[in-house]
């Protein structure tokens, strides 16, 4: 017997990396694998919750509505329209911060006489910071990969992102952060102390999220 104490709640994960087109066959991407947010999604859908992944990863999860993205622009559409009847929003993905102002309609072809391309970028919205600046219900789960002062860093987000929690993790430790299946997360919230939780897998991480969630 398995509990399913997510049942009835509304549960939107993103999670991979956006990819920002340069041209039709090139992109703008990062280092995000995406295991984070797909491990937050499957363990809500065995808590019983009705999961919405809007994910950049190519990834077939039973139970699971999977919308598939490209870039910041589509999350942030799809999140516009679905954001007001989630109860529970967990920002994962790597948002690239910039776009290329022009996306190119054909291949860009290399030049013999330049050594130096220029592409010129224009920045992406904040998504996480528009849409949890119209919450009522909803709680807001956001992410901070830092490679430094994690913490003052996790502590601005979590104010300025209008989050209800964010999961810090600092990227440049080994076993944490990008394309492995293990993290060291610092849980933080409004006028509480940081909590630290040892390495663990990154299903367990969401196990232990699910469980403050239901019990805090
Ligand atoms: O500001 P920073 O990128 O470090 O914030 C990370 C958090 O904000 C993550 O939850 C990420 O999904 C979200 N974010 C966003 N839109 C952006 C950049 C980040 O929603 N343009």
């Amino acid at each position: 017997f398995q509990p399913r104490p997510l049942t009835g709640k509304k549960v939107i994960v993103t999670a991979g990396g956006t990819k920002e087109a340069i041209d039709p066959v090139r992109f703008i991407g990062n280092r995000s694998s995406g295991k984070m947010g797909l491990a937050m999604a499957k363990v809500a859908r065995d808590l019983g919750a009705d999961v919405t992944l809007l994910t950049t990863v190519d990834t077939d999860l039973g139970g699971i509505n999977i919308i598939q993205v490209q870039t910041a622009e589509e999350l942030m559409k799809h999140l516009q329209d679905t954001f007001p009847e989630t109860d529970v929003l967990v920002m994962a993905a790597a948002v690239a911060d910039f776009k290329p102002i022009n996306v190119a309609d054909q291949k860009i072809k290399k030049n013999d006489d330049e050594d130096i391309f220029t592409i010129k970028l224009t920045k992406n919205p904040d998504i996480l910071k528009t849409v949890a600046a119209t919450k009522d219900k909803q709680f807001v789960v956001g992410f901070a990969a830092e490679t430094q002062n994690l913490l003052t860093n996790a502590e601005k987000k979590l104010a300025s992102k209008n989050a209800d929690v964010i999961l810090a993790n600092n990227v440049a430790q080994s076993g944490a952060g990008f394309n492995v299946d293990t993290n060291r997360v610092t849980l933080l919230q409004k006028n509480q102390q940081p909590e630290t939780w040892p390495l663990m897998s990154k299903i367990d991480v969401a196990k232990k999220f699910w469980d403050f969630y239901l019990t805090r």
